[in-house]
């Protein structure tokens, strides 16, 4: 059913492929092994035309980008933040659901008159969120563990992941302004879209009919 075009299917390590994994499963695609347990980036699947590889979260759009990968799973803030040119978004798979948020310590006021600092890996979504509210903000890139900014002084505030907020609490911090809501959504290349039609269609309404299943 899913035709002779060789699909490449681009996934995000950590909680993303987690909540992936079964979506592929009730489309009918299994990996050939544990991904879990493998060091391996490629993974062969029960159909000899369908390969899944695993990537950092936000190098997925890029592979799809470029037509390295025909589909992947992508944070809707990493596409936000990346830039979406050249990808099709057909799904929202309703995974990993979160917000992207500010946040500071608790109580703290926010800088008057002056600028306020904000660290995130959210480097242009931040410059767009603050200019939005009028508010000049020097934005400080972090790669991880943003909720240290603020406690070391290093930031007056952050942009970053919120969902159960037990990191922010964990570290007296609290939740500020919602930025946006953010879920997983597959993304296409536009060209693959068109060449490998068949077989990119299949497994696309194979795909929602698993999100919708899960609902
Ligand atoms: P990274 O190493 O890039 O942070 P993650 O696996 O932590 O990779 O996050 C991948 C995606 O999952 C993010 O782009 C976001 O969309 C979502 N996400 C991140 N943190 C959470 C969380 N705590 N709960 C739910 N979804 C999250
Ligand atoms: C993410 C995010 C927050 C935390 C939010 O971090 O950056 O720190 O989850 O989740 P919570 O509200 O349920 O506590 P992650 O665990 O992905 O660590 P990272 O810094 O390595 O991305
Ligand atoms: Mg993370």
């Amino acid at each position: 059913m899913l035709n002779g075009e060789q699909i490449t299917i681009a996934l995000s390590k950590g909680r993303i492929l987690d909540d992936t994994l079964p979506l592929l499963e009730f489309a009918g695609i299994t990996p050939a092994e544990d991904i879990s347990k493998s060091r391996k980036l490629i993974f062969d699947t029960n159909h000899d035309n369908v390969r899944l590889v695993v990537l950092r979260a936000s190098d997925v759009p890029t592979y799809v980008r470029f037509g390295a990968a025909d589909l992947g799973v992508a944070g809707k803030d990493v596409l936000l933040e990346n830039g979406s040119e050249g990808l099709y978004e057909p799904l929202d798979l309703d995974i990993a659901r979160c917000r992207l948020m500010t946040a500071a310590k608790v109580g703290a006021p926010r800088p008057e008159g002056g600028r306020v600092r904000v660290a995130t890996k959210f480097v242009t979504l931040a410059k767009q969120f603050y200019a939005s509210r009028g508010i000049q903000a020097d934005i400080i890139k972090l790669y991880g563990g943003m909720e240290l900014a603020p406690l070391l002084n290093l930031a007056d505030e952050i942009v970053d992941i919120v969902d159960t907020g037990n990191t922010l609490k964990a570290n007296g911090l609290e939740a500020r302004e919602l930025i946006c809501h953010v879920s997983s959504r597959l993304i296409a290349n536009s060209a693959a879209m068109k060449m490998k039609q068949a077989a990119m269609q299949a497994l696309i309404a194979r795909l929602g009919e698993a999100v919708q299943n899960r609902k």
